[in-house]
């Protein structure tokens, strides 16, 4: 039976989007194929009012995390942490032999400019951090991390973007990062498989000095095709197609309204949890794209199989709060009216478990 997706991602994706992408393939190194890439390049360009260089890959965004460690840390990085995404991004450095220095907050709270301050070692070569935590729900102060960044030592500074961009303006002329990751399973609103990052020359130049880089996703050797609007590797063509179709639509809705309309999803669902139950994450730093439902001892499991039966799919917890929370989805290209029915549904359903 097929459900409507309020899911963390893959979110729900709409027929149109399907239908784009079920054009014919192209050989992709040939012309069709540099036309679809170079429209994609500069459609993200505007989407995100950025300069910075993009890169593509056909892997989820995980494939370009390690890039920005791989290819960006000769020895030593600063990995900040308030939730399981943070905690991954830490482990992605040690498992690639780098030396992470943790900088780690509390779950649900936001990071601030006093976790950074005078913990930032000199010889960090990068920090990672993530805009968007998926685990917990909040989502942190990117300009102010960005700042304080800045104003200790300076070092390169990688970004998860992974459930952020989309959803909420990531100012990318302010805060300057040298990468910023995400996927197109989420607020894309598109199928899994695609990784997209945006690249600072300092990263670039950075990168040519770095040993040990590996071949997929050495942002050295995929600069060098996506010069000629080319592909390392054999591309996701119809994700491609999907992307182009997806980036239409943004650039038709705006920006601004995008963001206005998860920000208006954001506060519908927002208000449903708290009358209910609770949310997890501290007032002032929640998520625009994911809500993290404090659950406690109620009954999950029973209410996320009656949500299904009725035809919605919601997430469960992650981490180390999976046990005492569920999450829910309101991103890509849901509505207010599509949060509308999904309350709808999961009040008949608390109904039904009384
Ligand atoms: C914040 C965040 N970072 C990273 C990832 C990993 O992304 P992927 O599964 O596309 O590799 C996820 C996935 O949910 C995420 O939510």
């Amino acid at each position: 039976m097929s459900r409507k997706l309020f899911t963390v991602g893959p979110v729900e994706v709409f027929p149109d989007t399907l239908e784009a992408m079920s054009r014919p393939m192209v050989v992709h190194r040939g012309k069709d194929y540099q036309n679809l890439q170079h429209g994609v390049v500069e459609k993200l360009h505007k989407a995100l009012d950025t300069d910075l260089e993009i890169f593509l890959s056909p892997c989820s965004a995980t494939g370009f995390l390690e890039s920005c460690v791989r290819c960006g840390v000769h020895k030593k990085m600063t990995g900040i942490s308030n939730g399981s995404f943070g905690d991954r991004w830490q482990q992605i450095g040690t498992l690639n032999g780098k030396t992470v220095d943790r900088i780690d907050a509390t779950w649900g709270k936001a990071v601030r400019r006093e976790h950074i301050e005078g913990k930032i070692s000199p010889e960090a070569e990068a920090i990672t951090v993530v805009s968007n935590e998926s685990s917990t729900g909040v989502l942190n102060p990117m300009l102010e991390i960005a700042d304080a960044v800045r104003a200790n030592g300076d070092p390169l500074l990688f970004v998860d973007g992974v459930t952020a961009v989309g959803a909420v303006d990531m100012h990318l002329r302010e805060m300057r990062p040298d990468a910023m990751v995400f996927g197109s399973q989420k607020a894309l609103a598109l199928p899994p498989g695609l990784a997209i990052i945006c690249v600072s020359e300092r990263l670039m130049k950075k990168a040519e000095t770095v040993q040990n880089r590996g071949y997929y996703f050495d942002l050295v050797e995929i600069k060098k095709f996506a010069d000629k609007d080319l592909p390392l590797t054999t591309p996701a063509v119809s994700l491609l197609y999907g992307l182009d179709y997806q980036l239409d639509k943004w650039l038709r809705e705006g920006s601004s309204a995008r963001y206005d309309r998860h920000e208006a999803m954001t506060k519908m669902v927002h208000e449903w949890a708290m009358k209910r139950f609770g949310l997890y994450a501290e007032h002032g730093f929640r998520s625009r794209s994911i809500s993290v439902v404090e659950s406690g001892r109620f009954d999950v499991a029973t209410f996320d199989k009656k949500v299904r039966e009725k035809g919605y799919e919601i997430s469960p917890g992650y981490g180390k709060v999976k046990d005492s929370t569920f999450r829910i989805g309101h991103m890509g290209d849901l509505t207010t009216s599509h949060i509308k029915e999904l309350t709808d549904v999961m009040d008949a359903v608390l109904e039904e478990m009384k």
